[in-house]
């Protein structure tokens, strides 16, 4: 039998108060179990030291996770509301959650470190496809893993669904207002603009 985890103590109260969120228990379930797998096999002694990644190293994973998923409920909220469309909030909530749980086994710096140090083995090319893996073996559905994997812009081709849209959306808001709120760049600098003649190639 394994050893009992805490994986309270490891991934933070808040964390752990929206997966209770989720009204389906299996995948709820899922989620733990998959959050336990990555705790168990990380170098970190908690979600609090795994820095968010490239664009706002000094901000934790358990933060950007945190701060994504609120920001997401929040944008289905005003979708339902705004477009009467209809969002499968579990689905939106869990991979939310899920999204950048693999840089818990591909990071391997401190929080501040940039560019960030990768573990052994592993490259910024594995964010993505790694995290969808380790969903998949925890029983995570299959359109869940598929966000998982593709809202990395490593990977790209995001499904064509409403949960995935409010997803990247709500990644790219929390990055963009953690970043700014620290000083840092963010990510949108450094994206060119589209030439206004519309005959230049668009980079
Ligand atoms: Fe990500
Ligand atoms: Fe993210």
């Amino acid at each position: 039998m394994a050893e009992a985890f805490d994986l309270e103590g490891f991934v933070g109260a808040d964390v752990m108060a929206l997966v209770a969120l989720l009204e389906d228990q299996s995948l709820s379930g899922a989620v733990l179990s998959t959050l336990e797998r990555c705790a168990r096999e990380t170098d970190y002694d908690s979600l609090s030291g795994v820095p968010q990644g490239r664009d706002v190293p000094v901000r934790s994973l358990e933060a950007h996770m945190f701060e994504v998923a609120t920001v997401a409920l929040r944008l289905a909220d005003v979708a339902i509301h705004t477009w009467d469309v209809e969002i499968d909030t579990d689905s939106l909530l869990a991979s939310a959650l899920l999204h950048d749980v693999d840089k818990m086994l591909i990071l391997d710096g401190p929080i501040g470190c940039h560019p960030p140090r990768f573990r052994k083995g592993y490259g910024p090319a594995d964010h993505g496809p790694v995290g969808a893996d380790v969903c998949r073996q925890s029983n995570v559905p299959y359109h869940i893993c598929e966000i998982v994997r593709h809202h990395s812009p490593f990977v790209g081709g995001l499904p064509d669904s409403l949960e995935a849209a409010l997803m990247l959306q709500a990644d790219l808001t929390a990055d963009y207002v953690a970043a700014l709120s620290v000083g840092l760049e963010p990510f949108y600098r450094r994206v060119k603009t589209v030439p206004a003649s519309g005959g230049g190639e668009q980079t």
